[in-house]
């Protein structure tokens, strides 16, 4: 590790693995102390930006683990399902291990960066048409058949990488936050946050844990359902739709887990609209100068809810988790920002619409 392990692996005698990780040097993420919203909200507000790894998402986190685990038992593939991010991470560190990569996408749902990315780096990229929750369904019988190494979120090292997050918020802030505000789809990444925070604890570095509240689309909402009738199964959404594609999922693998963390932190679940969403992706990028995509600014637009209804006090200290890049999602920000003006190469042109 160069004798200098950054981000994730400053972390390994808590990561279960024993070759040389596949690293790119994912993690070590800035996490900004957002002045403006604070003020706005009347609470400390954090932004963990997830969006500054190497492929633009969280996923590296659990990438390098899951990737180097591949290498250790010996397989040759790795494969995912995916909305996007999670096969734009997997091709990076199946290219710099020299696996080969297979994904199975949702046809014509998944932003364009993404399967770029997945792309560029050389996995083989197979568009269903059906959704998210099928394409897990699929690949899971296909890794069965071909024995490929199944890199979703059912992969429990996955959630190990993930877990830094916690890790890297305590030590960056000094302090257990009072919230943790994430997305949730498939919700492994608030099971793996939390199970940092429960290792902390075990090993009494810190006293408790931060109430952890999932943010899920309205209409992809199975986990708020859940919370709303303090139930700890849920019921599948069949039809999920909503502007941030990446936490477009019906039928989240990690439910229990992720109900559990919720449950067990004390925290809660929220829903927002596709309208809050684009508001918050616009502010965390003209107020903090934040560039996220969608699914990650439901983590303030599920923030601005909590503080509106009183569940969230001023004093408080709350910690938004960004999961993904802006970059990853070029055609939304047209679609809700416009084009740029263009006008003749005159100098007198251009201070007309200055
Ligand atoms: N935010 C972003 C940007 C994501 O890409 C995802 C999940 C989530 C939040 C939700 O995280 O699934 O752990 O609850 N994306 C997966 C993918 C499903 O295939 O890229 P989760």
């Amino acid at each position: 590790l160069d004798g200098n392990p950054w981000g994730v692996w400053k972390y390994r005698c808590l990561l279960p693995v024993k070759i040389d990780p596949v690293t790119l040097k994912e993690g070590g993420t800035p996490l900004y102390r957002c002045d403006s919203l604070s003020k706005e909200l009347n609470c400390r507000v954090y932004v963990k930006h997830e969006g500054a790894n190497p492929s633009g998402s969280f996923k590296d986190r659990g990438m390098t683990v899951g990737v180097t685990k591949a290498l250790e038992l010996g397989k040759k593939a790795v494969a995912c399902a995916s909305t996007g991010n999670t096969s734009a991470s997997m091709a990076m560190y199946a290219a710099k291990a020299g696996l080969k990569a297979y994904v199975l996408l949702p046809a014509g749902k998944v932003a364009l960066g993404k399967v770029a990315q997945a792309l560029m780096h050389g996995a083989k990229v197979i568009a269903i048409k059906g959704n998210f929750d099928r394409a897990l369904e699929l690949v899971r019988q296909v890794c069965k058949e071909m024995n490929f190494y199944l890199l979703n979120s059912v992969n429990p090292f996955r959630l190990e990488g993930q877990k830094t997050i916690a890790f890297e918020i305590v030590d960056e802030l000094g302090f257990v936050p009072d919230y943790v505000v994430l997305p949730v789809g498939n919700a492994g990444n608030i099971s793996a946050i939390y199970k940092g925070f429960k290792e902390l604890k075990q090993l009494s570095l810190i006293d408790s844990t931060p109430k952890m509240i999932g943010v899920q689309a309205k209409g992809a909402n199975p986990i708020y359902k859940a919370v709303m009738e303090g139930k700890d199964v849920i019921e599948p959404v069949t039809n999920p739709e909503t502007v941030a594609t990446a936490i477009r999922i019906g039928n989240p693998v990690n439910a229990r887990k992720a109900l559990r963390a919720i449950y067990e932190s004390k925290g809660t679940a929220v829903e927002v609209n596709d309208e809050e969403i684009i508001q918050a992706q616009k502010d965390l990028a003209r107020k903090e100068g934040i560039g996220v995509e969608p699914a990650s600014a439901s983590s303030l637009a599920g923030l601005r809810k909590l503080v509106e209804n009183g569940y969230i006090g001023s004093d408080e200290t709350v910690v938004c988790i960004t999961t993904g890049h802006l970059l990853k999602d070029p055609e939304i920000v047209l679609k809700v920002c416009g084009q740029p003006i263009e006008v003749p190469a005159e100098f007198e042109e251009i201070i007309k619409v200055l």
